[in-house]
């Protein structure tokens, strides 16, 4: 699936990201559970994500429409763009959210730091478990 890529500049790849997965045989079709990444300024972690082939849900193909791409940030907050209120909305539509929860699609690097981040198991099929 297509993905709208973040607009803005890229700065060097220096920016270490760990993501655990909950699923990773899902994400992945390994068993590796922890990846670490570097990413840059600019760069949205569903892109980090998805370029390096792990498969995070994005329904609406990272355009704040959906809530698939819904993650936990467990470290470096201060690191990521700050959620909007067209986040925060979709956010609220999430299974199981929390108060660290946001949508990777949504999350770009700013700066500096170690973020870390765990993306749900229930992320694969978040659509389908939303009850009405
Ligand atoms: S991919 Fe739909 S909100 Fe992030």
């Amino acid at each position: 699936m297509s993905f709208k890529r973040s607009e803005g500049p890229r700065g060097e790849r220096n920016i270490p990201v760990i993501i655990h997965l909950e699923d990773p045989e899902g994400a992945t079709g390994t068993t590796q559970k922890e990846w670490k990444l570097m990413g840059a300024t600019g760069e949205s972690l569903l892109e980090l994500a998805l370029d390096n082939h792990i498969n995070i849900e994005h329904a609406c193909g990272g355009v704040c429409a959906c809530s698939t791409c819904h993650i936990y940030v467990e470290q470096g907050a201060e690191c990521l763009s700050e959620s909007t209120e067209a986040e925060d909305d979709r956010v609220e539509e999430a299974p199981g959210i929390q108060r660290n929860s946001r949508l990777a699609c949504q999350c770009e690097l700013t700066k500096g730091g170690t973020v870390v981040f765990r993306v749900p198991s229930w992320n694969r099929n978040a659509v389908k478990e939303v009850p009405h």
